[in-house]
């Protein structure tokens, strides 16, 4: 699945920019809250409208303090799939059952520097594993290969039967970069930068696809 990211479209025209887009699977929301990333973006309010304004399923990826507290309040905005940092959580089971109590999809993220081998028990109460190919924060960013082992190794968990899970590899992901990931086992890919700096953003997403299923490993 090609999940654009709207931190890189023009947040004046959201709507526009989810039209633009209708070739995609989901459409990939990043919510910053100036704390536990240095940026700032849109809460809850925004989300909400979005939900309304196009049929994408929203893809919400909380990069925020205290997800326990804030986290199903997008599920019940209407998000399809709500992600949240391991990072920032108190209680990741309570919060990845709380998402799913609200009608979607649980996802938790690992930041570059974060290892995945502790949380692979926990992993089992969550739909979707984020693995973050840049650090969070900011759009156009270079992509860290050195991260794809983590993708390699919850595919070969979920492989094995262990977990079941979509495994989402998100920053610097473009035409250069997807196969590689692709190739260690993500089956979502992020893209914001690629999606929404190209002159058909519609096109764009079919051509990133193309190439992933090219290169799938799962
Ligand atoms: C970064 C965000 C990403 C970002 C990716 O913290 O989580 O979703 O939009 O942008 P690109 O694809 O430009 O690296
Ligand atoms: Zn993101």
């Amino acid at each position: 699945m090609i999940a654009p990211s709207i931190l890189s479209a023009d947040f004046a025209r959201l709507a526009e920019a989810a039209d633009s887009v209708d070739t995609a699977d989901w459409l990939h929301v990043d919510v910053m809250d100036a704390h536990f990333v240095p940026n700032l973006t849109l809460g809850l309010p925004v989300v909400k409208s979005l939900h309304a304004a196009t049929a994408l399923p929203l893809d919400c990826h909380l990069m925020i303090d205290d997800p326990d507290r804030w986290a199903p309040g997008y599920a019940e905005a209407g998000a399809a799939n709500v992600t949240f940092h391991i990072e920032a959580a108190n209680d990741a089971v309570q919060t990845a059952r709380a998402i799913r109590k609200a009608g979607a999809l649980a996802g938790l993220s690992v930041k570059p520097g974060t290892p995945l081998e502790p949380y692979l028990e926990v992993l089992r109460e969550f739909d979707t594993l984020l693995v973050m190919t840049v650090e969070p924060g900011f759009g156009g960013q270079e992509f860290m290969a050195e991260v794809l082992p983590k993708v390699r190794l919850a595919r070969e968990h979920v492989r094995a039967g262990h977990l079941r899970l979509f495994i989402e590899v998100d920053g610097g992901i473009a035409s250069d970069t997807i196969e590689a990931a692709a190739e260690a086992g993500a089956d979502v890919f992020v893209a914001g930068s690629a999606v929404f700096g190209a002159d058909d953003p519609g096109k764009a997403v079919e051509a990133l696809r193309a190439q992933a299923r090219g290169s799938m490993n799962v």
